[in-house]
């Protein structure tokens, strides 16, 4: 069986004070999850979410991570620095990382092979806009995201790996895609693991949905099979509703 894996996303909310606060306010909601519990919090609130959940069962992932080593790219984070910081997970291609700041699917591969180089591992994001939606291409920018993003990443690595189906259309705007909806995007998503690593592979990974989940419809879309998991943005940030994600 595999293990569910509900991570919330904070996006830019929340001050060190207040990590510590709804982080402290989280652990004894969250301690009988039967999923992981994941918190991707701002860089500067990393040490102070790392240090308040110590001891509990909420990991800690960042929300972004650069391709390079180290040098010249002022302003970014490399993946040494979030290991270092005892990140575990770190969240790569967000569709606000992809349509705010020039995110492409071939960013999207060097950061997840970064990640992956340091030993984090990767929450990838995938999802079509509502654009894309209504001219019938959904299939179609999922599959391509899923293959570029997964390039040249090998067997072994890619068990790092938690994609995250997300549709833009759905992301802060109280829309979620029905259950049924999501489940099928996710089949088509698992259908290109399929073909680049094999069944074993495409049954085995990880696959969330996101956008506006939350603690009224997260059990039904939780039930669905082929979904195993949520990136939780909105929801996230009050501990009680996260908690009720988390326990759906
Ligand atoms: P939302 O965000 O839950 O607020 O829709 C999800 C996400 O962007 O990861």
């Amino acid at each position: 069986m595999k293990r569910p894996i509900i991570a919330g996303n904070w996006k830019m909310n929340n001050t060190k004070e207040q990590t510590k606060r709804l982080i402290e306010e989280l652990k004894p909601l969250v301690k009988d999850a039967a999923c992981e519990v994941v918190v991707c919090v701002p860089f500067t609130s990393l040490e102070t979410a790392r240090k308040a959940a110590r001891g509990s069962n909420i990991q800690l992932g960042a929300q972004n991570v650069h391709w390079a080593e180290k040098g010249a790219f002022t302003g970014e984070i490399s993946a040494a620095m979030l290991a270092e910081l005892k990140v575990k997970y770190v969240i790569v291609g967000h569709s606000e990382r992809r349509q705010y700041f020039g995110e492409t699917d071939q960013t999207v591969n060097l950061r997840t092979k970064a990640a992956l180089k340091a030993g984090l591992k990767v929450i990838l994001c995938v999802g079509e806009t509502l654009e894309e939606r209504e001219a019938g291409k959904t299939n179609e920018v999922v599959t391509r995201q899923t293959i570029e993003g997964l390039k040249d990443i090998s067997r072994q690595e890619i068990k790092s790996i938690v994609i995250a189906y997300e549709p833009v259309w759905a992301i802060g705007t109280g829309r979620t895609a029905t259950a049924e909806d999501a489940n099928e995007t996710i089949k088509v998503i698992r259908k290109a693991v399929r073909k680049l690593y094999g069944r074993a592979t495409a049954s085995s990974i990880r696959i969330q949905y996101g956008g506006s989940m939350n603690a009224k419809n997260a059990s039904e879309l939780m039930a669905m099979p082929q979904i195993d998991g949520g990136l939780i943005g909105g929801a996230s940030l009050k501990a009680e509703d996260f908690a009720k994600v988390v326990n759906f």
